[in-house]
Parts: C-alpha cells; sequence; structure tokens
C-alpha cells in the first residue's frame, strides 16, 4: 500500500505535520512519499491513499495550494483522502473549499481536521508563542495526527463541523487578504544590506518567484505572504516596516 502526502509549507509547520503523517502511516505499513508541491508538477494516480495539507492564511487555505491541487491532482474513482490544515487558532475553515474540490475530483474525502501549530505571523499579528509554549503544541498535533491516522485506516469518518456562516466569512475576507498580499513583502519589507550575505536562500525559497537578488533583493507583485523569505534568511536581514524582528525557527 502507498500513500501521497501533497503539502505547502511556508514557515515549516505544515512539512513538520506532514512528516508526522507519514511516521504514523507507515505504523500501518503504507509507505508514503512527502511531495512539497513546490517541487512537482503533477500527480499520477498511483498511490491508494491521499493526505492534502497547507497551513491557513486569513481563514482558507492559500490560493496558491488550491490552485496547484487542480490543476496536478488527477480525477481519481474513489480514492480515500484526508484533509489537514494548521492555523495558529482551532478552526480551518478553507479546508471545506479543497474538500469540495477533492470530491470534484472523484476523492471519497472521510477525514478533514485542523493541527494547530504555533502563528508565525506574529510580525504582522497576534503574538509569537514562546519555545515551551510551541513544545506544547508540537506534541499535541503529533498526538492529534496518530488519532486521525488510526481513524482513517480503520475506516472512521472525521470531518470536522465549520458552519456555513463561517465558511462564507472566510471566503469574503480571504478575497481581501489575496488581493492585499500581492505587494505585502514589496510594501512593508525591507533588507538590512549590513546583514544581507547575498545567499540567495530567500530567493530559491520563495513559492511564487516573487524575489529577484541581483544587486539588491527585489520583490515583484506576486507575494502570497507566506513569511518563508523572512524565517528562512541565515542572518535575519529583512525588516518589517524598517523593524527587525525575532525568527521562527522550528524545533525539531
Ligand atoms: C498570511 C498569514 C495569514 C494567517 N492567517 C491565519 C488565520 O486566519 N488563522 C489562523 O489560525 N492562523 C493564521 N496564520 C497562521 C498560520 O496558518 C500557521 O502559523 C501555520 O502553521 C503556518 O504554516 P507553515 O509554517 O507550514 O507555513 C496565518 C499565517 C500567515 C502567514
Amino acid at each position: 500500500m502507498k500513500g501521497a502526502i501533497i503539502y505547502f509549507s511556508g514557515t515549516g509547520n505544515t512539512r513538520y505535520v506532514a512528516e508526522q503523517f507519514k511516521k504514523h502511516f507507515e505504523y500501518y505499513n503504507i509507505q508514503c512519499d512527502l511531495i512539497d508541491i513546490r517541487n512537482k508538477n503533477a500527480i499520477e494516480d498511483i498511490y491508494d491513499y491521499y493526505v492534502f495539507g497547507a497551513p491557513i492564511y486569513a481563514e482558507m487555505m492559500p490560493k496558491y495550494f488550491t490552485d496547484w491541487v487542480k490543476i496536478n491532482v488527477p480525477f481519481v474513482k474513489g480514492k480515500r483522502a484526508l484533509i489537514f490544515s494548521t492555523p495558529a487558532s482551532t478552526v480551518g475553515t478553507g479546508a471545506f473549499k479543497l474538500r469540495k474540490l477533492l470530491n470534484s475530483k472523484g476523492f471519497n474525502v472521510i477525514s478533514q481536521n485542523t493541527i494547530s501549530m504555533p502563528n508565525n505571523y506574529y510580525v504582522v499579528a497576534f503574538k509569537k508563542s514562546s519555545i515551551e509554549e510551541n513544545k506544547e503544541i508540537y506534541s499535541e498535533a503529533e498526538s492529534k495526527v496518530k488519532k486521525i491516522v488510526k481513524d482513517f485506516m480503520e475506516g472512521r469518518s472525521s470531518i470536522e463541523h465549520i458552519s456555513r456562516s463561517r465558511v462564507a466569512l472566510g471566503s469574503f475576507v480571504y478575497k481581501f487578504f489575496n488581493a492585499y498580499s500581492k505587494t505585502w513583502a514589496k510594501k512593508n519589507i525591507s533588507v538590512d544590506y549590513d546583514k544581507c550575505i547575498k545567499c540567495g536562500k530567500c530567493e530559491k525559497s520563495c513559492p511564487t518567484g516573487n524575489i529577484k537578488l541581483i544587486e539588491k533583493v527585489e520583490f515583484e507583485n506576486k507575494c502570497i505572504s507566506c513569511q518563508g523569505c523572512l524565517h528562512i534568511c541565515p542572518v535575519n536581514a529583512f525588516m518589517y516596516k524598517g523593524t527587525h524582528f525575532e525568527q521562527y525557527k522550528i524545533l525539531k
């Protein structure tokens, strides 16, 4: 038996949860391919099980992720699928839309759940959690993954309930967020050239090719606000509105 774990992760939380899914599926002798959508163009229908995971931005899964799924995931006949989202809160509203999309591609989505992870957006909103809090969050995440995989393997459906009004509000807010995001880095992020070593990690890691490093770091108008560049920089050279900040590094 083989599974595909297809995910997008800006700062590592969703990758961490995807790795937990792989580990727990392997207890059931399901070999899983971990598929980071940044490195893959099309999925072949060669798997028995499919897992889809992404963070939540302004209540929804990033359009970047759902668009990728729309284009690159094939139509299947009733393959079982599991969806997870990794918001900082406890509700993954946007997973609802992905479920609809996957159902329309012939998947039998029997699991849709939120795995809460640390907030990676604290440079802009809400606070940064402490290392102790993060350790607890990672451990709760792993326990939740273990239970979700058990239910999935035993054929029990676990679909998180999300109210219609919440979905409607989320979809409405996300439209504004998505438009605002495109120029977010260009308008808010600058580089401290006393620190920058021009290693190009930010440019390479940007999922949409929004960063160009020639003499200086330049942003185009296709940012998705994932925060990846800010936290991957090895010398913490980025500034938000002219001020330095503490980076988010996921503990392993
Ligand atoms: C632009 C942006 C918007 C976010 N909006 C929400 C949100 O509406 N609700 C929430 O619970 N978390 C929100 N978050 C937090 C992330 O979903 C969370 O930290 C996630 O685990 C990050 O995953 P990653 O490290 O795989 O990118 C937001 C993060 C970003 C970058």
